[in-house]
């Protein structure tokens, strides 16, 4: 089966799927991007996605590409069209094609809009999950925003190449002070040995993740001691247990960081647990 994409308002199979080479994404990066997860057909965290979405939009002074409910009834499409049952959809917004100028095209250039939607193998998540993942620390070399989701996305993407190359899974971002800021495409936590859950407030260092936003919400139903808070990759490396958070991930146990093994290198319950409790309780729709 050929895959389709969305790309300003037409279903195009990919192999034919353009944008223009004037597109502001390709030239400047100028745009921003979102991700959710598909679980048996269904959209996981619709709302605090798309919620995220236009937080984005906003704060790079784009404009919505199509209305709500379109957006809605597309990304539906996609995933229809590309038959997904478990996988990711992946919307990407531009500030449009123009000649090449650093600031803003005239008001008449529409922001593109491009939807694609793949599967993913449940089967080789649950086994990193089982396994476990190894992970690096880098320092954080990103710009001072890392908390709106835009496409510019380079030190994120060697951060992720420097870890492959070291047989790791994610880099830890650590900032000036030596605090873990979060992963090149996953939001970073730990466990203390009093059994608190850890992960870094939600400012402008981190993106705020949905995913982290939904585990807080379960720790809270449970009842489990809730740290908003920096830790330093030392902290990680004795603590009870270490994860990583993102929609693509869920919630993947953490075992080893800069070689170094965490909880005796196997992973925690408590990051079972929370995984389990997500699949559950996230909102599908
Ligand atoms: N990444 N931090 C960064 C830098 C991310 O890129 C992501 C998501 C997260 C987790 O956010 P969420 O729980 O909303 O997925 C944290 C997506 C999956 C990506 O770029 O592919």
């Amino acid at each position: 089966m050929s895959r389709i994409a969305y790309v300003n308002g037409r279903y195009i199979r990919l192999a034919e799927a353009r944008v223009s080479v004037d597109d502001r994404a390709f030239t400047f990066g100028d745009g921003v991007y979102e991700v959710c997860e598909i679980s048996g057909g269904r959209l996981i965290e619709e709302e605090r996605h798309l919620a995220r979405l236009s937080r984005s939009l906003a704060a790079v002074r784009l404009a919505q590409p199509i209305g709500k409910a379109a957006l809605r009834l597309v990304i539906r499409e996609i995933v229809r069209l590309n038959r997904v049952r478990d996988g990711l959809v992946y919307l990407q917004v531009s500030r449009g094609a123009a000649q090449r100028d650093h600031g803003f095209p005239a008001a008449d250039v529409k922001p593109g809009l491009v939807i694609v939607a793949r599967s993913l193998d449940p089967a080789a998540l649950a086994a990193k999950a089982a396994a476990g993942i190894a992970v690096i620390t880098l320092p954080d070399n990103r710009w001072g925003r890392p908390d709106i989701k835009t496409l510019q996305l380079l030190p994120n993407v060697l951060a992720k190449q420097a870890a492959r190359e070291k047989g790791a899974f994610e880099a830890w971002f650590v900032d000036a002070a030596g605090f873990v800021t979060e992963g090149a495409s996953t939001n970073a936590w730990i466990v203390t040995s009093e059994g608190a859950l850890v992960t870094r407030q939600a400012d402008e260092t981190i993106l705020h993740g949905v995913t982290r936003a939904a585990l807080i919400d379960i720790a809270e139903e449970l009842g489990l001691r809730l740290e908003e808070r920096p830790f330093t990759p030392q902290e990680a490396q004795g603590a009870r247990e270490a994860f990583v958070s993102s929609a693509t991930t869920i919630a993947l146990p953490v075992v080893s960081i800069d070689a170094m093994p965490v909880a005796g290198g196997r992973p925690g319950p408590l990051v079972a647990m929370l995984r389990r409790a997500f699949r559950e309780q996230a909102p599908r729709s």
